[in-house]
This record gives C-alpha cells, sequence and structure tokens, in this order.
C-alpha cells in the first residue's frame, strides 16, 4: 500500500509500513485492540486494515497530559498516535512506535455488542447484526480481501480473452428465467420485478458486442433457508457468441484455474489467517453426464429414475464420490430452461452443463436456442406466455448468431475458496428470508 496521510495529518504510515521507517517519526491510526499497562509502561496496540502495530507509552518520557489520555481509552476507540519507529522487543511484532503524542479521534461506546477480537464466542447471527464491527476481525477481513482479489482476477482474466463488461437492467419488465422465486415491485402502478439474472439481456447483447461479461447482484425469492441461498446474491455472468458448450466449459475452467492461482499468490497471509490451503486443479474437470449421475446414485441405492431432478440430498452423495470441481453435463430438457438448446439427434437433452465442486452448485451454462421458432416452442412446453416474451423474441429476428454461456455464483466459489460452510459469512451484507438489516 502506498503512503497517504489524511488532511488532518492522523496518519502518515499504516502499521504494514513501519518496517520501512525506523528512526522516523510518523503518525499511525487505527483501533485500539488492546491496552496493557506495566509500571510507568503502557503498551497500546492499535489495528488497521493492514495489521496490528504496537505504541510504547513511558510515563516517564512524556508531558503528564499526554500519558493520561490513556486512561480515557476505550477498546475498538479510533486513535492516532505519533511516535518514532523502532524495534519491538515483543515476540509477535518487529516495530513498534515509542508515542510521543495520542490523539482520541472517536470513542467506541461501551459495552459493544461483540468482541471483534473473536475472544468472545459469537454466533454468526450476533455477528451479522453488527457487521461493521464484525469486520474489523482480522479473519472476517480477510475473506473480504480475499474476494476483491477474486474479483479483480476474474474481470483480468475475461477482459483477456476478448470479453467486454456490460451492466444490464436490475428492474425488469418480464421474468428473465421464468418460474415463482421474483421479487415483485411497485414500478409507478405497473408490475416490475427485481432481475434474477442478466439472462436475456446477454443474450442480445451477442449480436452487437459479441462477447460479453456482468459481475452483478441479483434477486430470487428463495423461500427455502439453506446454507448456500441468498435472496440477493453476486454472479459473474457470460454470453458468446460463436461459442459452444464445450467453449465456455473451457472458459470456465481457465477462470477456475486463474483466480485459483492469483488468489494463491496475492492473498498468502489471508489464506493463512483463514487456515486454507489451495491447490490449483487439473484440467480438463472430470464430466459425467446427468444419466451417468442417476445411473451412479442408483447403484448406491437411491430411488431415481432419468428425468428427476437431482436434489440436494443426491448432490451429497455424488459430491463425496466426486471430490473438487466437475462438470455433470447433458441434462434433460425439462429440467432446464427454455433458452437451452436441445440436442439435435437426442433431443430428450440439451447441451447443458452444471460445474460442481462437491455437493455445492457453482455454475449453470449451455449452449442457446437462437432460432425464434424453437425459442417460441420451447418457451410454449415450459408452460410460459410467448406474448410476455414479445420484446425478447423480435430481437431474434435481427439476426442473432449462435451462442453461449454461463452463469457462476461469485458467494458460491467464495466458500470454496475460503473453506466457509454458509454462504453468509463470505457475504458482506447478507439477504435472506429472515434478514434484511443491516
Ligand atoms: O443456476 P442458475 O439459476 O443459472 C442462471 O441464472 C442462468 N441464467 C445461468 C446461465 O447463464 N445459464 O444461477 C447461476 C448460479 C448458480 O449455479 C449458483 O452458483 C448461483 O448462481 N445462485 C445462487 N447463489 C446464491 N444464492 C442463490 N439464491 C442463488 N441462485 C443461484
Ligand atoms: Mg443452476
Amino acid at each position: 500500500m502506498t503512503s497517504r496521510s489524511n488532511s488532518k495529518g492522523l496518519r502518515t504510515h499504516y502499521a504494514s509500513q513501519l518496517k520501512d521507517s525506523v528512526g522516523k517519526e510518523v503518525r499511525i491510526a487505527g483501533w485500539v485492540e488492546d491496552l496493557r499497562a506495566k509500571g510507568s509502561i503502557t503498551f497500546l496496540t492499535v489495528r488497521d486494515v493492514t495489521g496490528l502495530a504496537q505504541a510504547v507509552f513511558k510515563r516517564d518520557e512524556l508531558p503528564e497530559e499526554e500519558y493520561s489520555k490513556l486512561k480515557k481509552l476505550t477498546l475498538q476507540s479510533v486513535v492516532s498516535v505519533r511516535g518514532i519507529v523502532g524495534r519491538s522487543l515483543s515476540k509477535k511484532l518487529e516495530f513498534e512506535v515509542k508515542a510521543k503524542g495520542l490523539e482520541l479521534v472517536s470513542k467506541a461506546l461501551h459495552p459493544l455488542p461483540l468482541d471483534p477480537r473473536g475472544r468472545i464466542d459469537a454466533g454468526l447471527d450476533k455477528r451479522l447484526d453488527s457487521r461493521a464491527l464484525d469486520l474489523r476481525n482480522p479473519k472476517n477481513l480477510a475473506i473480504f480481501k480475499l474476494r476483491h482479489a477474486l474479483v479483480q482476477s476474474i474481470r483480468a482474466y475475461l477482459i483477456s480473452n476478448g470479453f467486454i463488461e456490460v451492466s444490464t437492467p436490475k428492474l425488469i419488465g418480464t421474468a428473465t428465467e421464468g418460474g415463482a422465486d421474483l421479487f415483485e415491485v411497485d414500478y409507478f402502478g405497473r408490475k416490475a420485478y427485481l432481475a434474477q439474472s442478466p439472462q436475456l439481456y446477454k443474450e442480445q447483447l451477442v449480436m452487437s458486442l459479441d462477447r460479453v461479461f456482468e459481475m452483478a447482484d441479483y434477486f430470487r425469492a428463495e423461500k427455502s433457508s439453506t446454507r448456500r441461498h441468498l435472496s440477493e446474491f453476486y454472479s459473474v455472468d457470460v454470453e458468446a457468441a460463436f461459442m459452444d458448450e464445450e467453449d465456455v466449459m473451457g472458459l470456465l475452467e481457465g477462470l477456475i484455474r486463474k483466480a485459483i492461482e492469483d488468489v494463491s499468490r496475492e492473498c498468502t497471509e489471508e489464506l493463512k489467517l483463514l487456515g486454507v490451503s489451495l491447490k490449483v486443479p487439473e484440467v480438463p474437470f472430470e464430466r459425467i453426464t446427468y444419466d451417468e449421475a442417476v445411473e451412479e446414485l442408483k447403484a448406491l441405492g437411491v430411488d431415481k429414475k432419468v428425468g428427476d431432478d437431482l436434489l440436494d440430498s443426491d448432490l451429497k452423495v455424488l459430491g463425496s464420490a466426486h471430490k473438487g470441481f466437475y462438470f455433470i453435463t447433458k441434462w434433460p430438457v425439462g429440467l432446464k430452461p427454455f433458452y437451452i438448446e436441445r440436442i439435435k439427434e437426442e433431443p430428450e437433452y440439451t447441451y447443458s452443463f452444471d460445474l460442481q465442486h462437491g455437493y455445492l452448485e457453482i455454475a449453470s451454462g449451455g449452449r442457446r436456442v437462437h432460432d425464434r421458432a424453437e425459442l417460441e416452442r420451447r418457451l410454449r412446453e415450459c408452460g410460459l406466455d410467448v406474448k410476455g416474451f414479445e420484446e425478447h423474441l423480435k430481437v431474434f429476428g435481427y439476426g442473432m448468431p449462435p451462442h453461449s454461456g454461463w452463469g457462476l455464483g461469485l458467494d458460491r466459489l467464495m466458500m470454496v475458496l475460503t473453506g466457509r460452510k454458509n454462504i453468509r459469512e463470505v457475504t458482506l451484507y447478507p439477504r435472506d428470508r429472515f434478514r434484511l438489516v443491516p
């Protein structure tokens, strides 16, 4: 991080920059992690986004009015410490600030709802109720530093593959994917919905932009309460003209590999804090067809037949047989949305795939229907109102290239990379059926 000082001069250095400033006068600023008095010396540890710094206050060497300020400090208050950087005798920290002055910038009012140092156990719900404070815990902060690195990696990867980043409306007039899990909103007296995915827009955009991607939040009125569903989730969506399902599966494999390489390189501290060691997966990922998955389940005694959806319980069984990333391909037409293309020679099946990591679905995608008449047929088959989709259908009369794409749940991928079992842990302010605040 480069050296920044704010207008009031409260900070000249971050904690992580002390090592380069031995002998210099600095100002560090952060929140009080600990305060320990030993005779006439007080040790104050101050944390900032980069880590922990120790400031040493000696009563004999400071004016009384400076030293007595320490008494007014409460844990987690924001302070600014001025002093000279020296080597530390502490086992944990190599450098420290020999304090010359202290400023209490903003006092933390006690009792606080939780201890962000994690010394008092708090359940996830309690932590999420005070999320801003919870993120002062280095482990929790590490999750979101890692997420930042992941998002940058994905963006760079897609751009380097010729994709153009787009933003599509989140307020929409028609259900994108069909289905019942839509949030309805009042749009100046008309019915509108929050977008479930950018599906229809990204398909329309390939006819001009050729390859597009979008990273954004989408909304689903998920009634079930699970550890991997949110009502607002962050998705990475791609759509590409003249690519087929194999092409976009390859793109997805490359993205996962690159993401794991980048995050492993850039987030060594964070991964250490989280207790995770990542391995770059081999490509191609294992591929099993939907039919093979059903056969496997039957062989393991699960009551399944072709055409049945794969339930959570089934994915758990499959996930323990297939470790790491793998694809389930060639889903029956009845289990995939209207925009997915049928296989000509086997019309009961589609050019589709889900990317799994163990039991967890990470992404869904496939080859799309690009023929208007076929799209209309598929809408009807799915019991959807063709008239309602006219705005979308008309685009297919403008000259639509064949295309394919996928949508990847970023929060789900974050669960894999951080080893966290609950999607709420890897989302700053999760939204579910029961949580709308903070
Ligand atoms: O599988 P889904 O529903 O597929 C689509 O939205 C398609 N339009 C994608 C495509 O291009 N064909 O959603 C894509 C991914 C899922 O695999 C999952 O990882 C994530 O988005 N996802 C959710 N994540 C968290 N909470 C939810 N409620 C999610 N719903 C989907
Ligand atoms: Mg899916």
